[in-house]
């Protein structure tokens, strides 16, 4: 293998030696499909949060972790503008298409689609004709990011493939123009989340989490800053084995029930545009005004705007006090455990941790009963100083502080609870805080 390649991975990851085995075989298996060498490595990385749920879409603050499992994309770029895709993995069939302004969705090829979803934003969005590409996508156990865990793997997917795009293409913008192309291209599957899982897949930092306020500034800017744990404790990341799915509607109906509540609120606060701008305000002063469900029909007939939310009914019933409550209570906590983390109280950021989850379960409704046999054996561990779920929620990932030296006996032992309790295998393993995404090598 190429030196620079080498000392690329050593910089990238913290045990380079499997990584070094997993980039020649992408390399090999490359060259197998294309009769060449590949001439690009990039790579993006999957996410966890530590805090701040459901906080990005309401101008809110949060908190995300890169991680070091990854979506790796080998390519070559072609004179035309076709795109040809492969996946290591055989599940996933070659799919190729030209690149233009509009194109088409192909069924049941949602992996191809993130890449025509870019494709099509990309074009739109650029002067000049878009080259194409071969290439071959790496996110394969135990390195990549596990689909439907909750760690943003389709976020990966797509910033490594509009960071490929680009570069190949010689279209250089800023990190807030980035994640908007991301966030588009995302949207072209019918998924629009906040910004956090793209803004930290392209911008996260080794060793680091990344306090985010996801409210753009006047030039359209978002404020950062990294944040670094107290070196005695580590990010344990236990996965349920849930799949989750963000199309549903579970996660548009949070999203309606938040601008629910701004619309209702602004009859009394005109000012505000999002539930962020409630965050000086007490939760007892304003929450009279919101109703604990309404239906879309109701909540239309006050005048409240819920136009472009796929999935809502007119029939849909909105849980608007508590989703709001979380909300509110939920920036807070982030704002908190900045704090907690600068003076390294990590009992508080614990406990943080913990009366998020509370929020995230019973005022959100998120969780499930696998990932609370997960949590209730953890908050009994020594070692474990909080934990919660992580991610969009209905299964997935839970996220745990816990003493460096009690790493190994908390994953032996919740590992037997769960799987005693729920006959299922967890995955578990410490977090490693890596960059955001980058070109590996090129030759
Ligand atoms: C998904 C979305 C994010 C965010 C989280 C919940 O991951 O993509 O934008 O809303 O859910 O915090």
């Amino acid at each position: 293998m190429d030196n620079d390649l080498k000392t690329s991975i050593s910089s990238i990851y913290a045990d380079d030696s499997e990584q070094i085995n997993r980039y020649a075989r992408a390399s090999q298996h490359f060259k197998s499909i294309y009769g060449a060498v590949p001439s690009h490595i990039f790579r993006a990385p999957g996410r966890v949060n530590l805090i701040g749920e459901h906080t990005d879409y309401n101008h809110g603050y949060v908190m995300p972790v890169a991680l070091d499992k990854d979506v790796l994309v080998f390519a070559k770029p072609r004179t035309d503008s076709k795109i040809t895709l492969n996946n290591i993995e055989s599940t996933y069939p070659e799919t190729s298409f030209d690149i233009s302004k509009s194109i088409p969705k192909v069924e049941n090829n949602q992996w191809g689609n993130y890449a025509r979803g870019v494709a099509q934003v990309l074009a739109n969005s650029s002067q000049t004709q878009l080259k194409g590409f071969d290439a071959l996508i790496v996110s394969e156990a135990p390195f990549g990011v596990p689909t439907g865990a909750g760690l943003s793997s389709s976020s990966a997917l797509t910033v490594v493939l509009l960071k490929a795009f680009s570069y190949l293409n010689d279209y250089d913008a800023p990190i807030s123009e980035m994640v908007t192309l991301a966030s588009d291209a995302e949207w072209y599957l019918g998924t629009r989340g906040g910004i956090m899982d793209q803004f930290i897949s392209l911008a996260g930092k080794q060793n680091t989490a990344l306090f985010l306020d996801c409210r753009p500034d006047s030039s359209d800017n978002f404020q950062t800053e990294t944040v670094t744990l107290d070196k005695d404790y580590r990010l344990l990341i236990i996965n349920s084995g849930v799949k989750h799915q963000n199309v549903g509607g579970g996660y548009n109906y949070r999203v309606a029930a938040c601008r629910a509540g701004v619309g209702l609120l602004q009859k009394h606060y005109p000012e505000i545009t999002h539930l962020r701008d409630m965050e000086t305000i007490d939760w007892e002063s304003f929450s009279g005004l919101l109703p604990d469900i309404s239906s879309v029909t109701e909540l239309q007939a006050q005048g409240i705007d819920l136009t472009n939310i796929p999935t809502i009914e007119p029939e849909t019933q909105l849980k608007v006090k508590p989703r709001c409550k979380h909300v509110w209570s939920e920036n807070k906590r982030v704002l908190d455990a900045v704090k907690a983390i600068k003076d390294l109280d990590m009992h508080l950021l614990g406990q943080l941790m913990n009366r998020a989850h509370v929020s995230a379960r019973d005022d959100y409704e998120i969780s499930c009963p696998e990932i609370e046999v997960l949590i209730t054996s953890l908050n009994k561990k020594e070692g474990v100083l909080g934990s919660r779920l992580t991610g969009a929620g209905w299964g997935g990932c839970v996220v745990a502080l816990v003493q460096k030296e009690f790493i190994a006996s908390v994953s032996e032992a919740v590992g037997d609870d769960y799987r005693n309790l729920t006959g299922l295998e967890p995955t578990i393993f410490p977090c490693q805080a890596s960059d955001g995404a980058s070109l590996v090598w090129q030759s």
